[in-house]
């Protein structure tokens, strides 16, 4: 696995891929959820925490969970995401949140930290996919200089 960052750049954004149909069957609904709890656990104790509005451990899980309706929809499950919450809308729901370059280096480290437990059951190439996927689409969720 290459966990390698795309450097943002404000004037370039680079395209971006879904995950790769293999990669949802690999791990399944329950590995998609444990793996955005493991996430938001990470994101908990970083040093983000403070943009995210739960106030304890508990709310950060419903959270988790609201992300991992996301991500199993992206990655080709049921469409939960649209049918619990509405259109993704993914950068205009960032938008009341303070999201700077570096603030996504924390993210996607916290992301790293969760996805590496996957290594040993998923395929390399569906696994890398998911991390493309995420590293590509993170530069378009900054919204805030500095
Ligand atoms: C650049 C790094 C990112 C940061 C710092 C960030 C931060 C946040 C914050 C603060 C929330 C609100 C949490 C809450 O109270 O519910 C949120 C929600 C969410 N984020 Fe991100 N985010 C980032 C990138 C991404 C990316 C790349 C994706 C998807 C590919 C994503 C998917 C979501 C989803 C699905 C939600 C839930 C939206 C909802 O409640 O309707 N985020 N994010």
């Amino acid at each position: 696995m290459n966990y390698s960052i795309i450097a943002h750049n404000a004037n370039y954004i680079p395209p971006v891929q879904k995950p790769n149909l293999t990669f949802f069957p690999q791990v399944g609904e329950q590995g998609i959820r444990d793996l955005l709890s493991r996430f938001y656990a990470c994101l908990d104790k970083s040093a983000i925490r403070s943009i995210f509005p739960p106030e304890d451990a508990e709310g950060m899980e419903i959270a988790a969970q609201t992300s991992a309706d996301f991500f199993i929809q992206i990655c080709g499950g049921p469409a939960y995401f649209n049918q619990r919450h509405g259109m993704p809308r993914m950068r205009g729901r960032h938008m009341p949140f303070t999201i700077t370059a570096e603030g996504r280096l924390h993210w996607l480290t916290c992301f790293e930290q969760a996805l590496k437990p996957l290594e040993s059951s998923v395929k390399d190439e569906d696994l890398q996919s998911f991390w493309n996927y995420i590293n590509g689409f993170s530069i378009m969720m900054i919204n805030t200089q500095g």
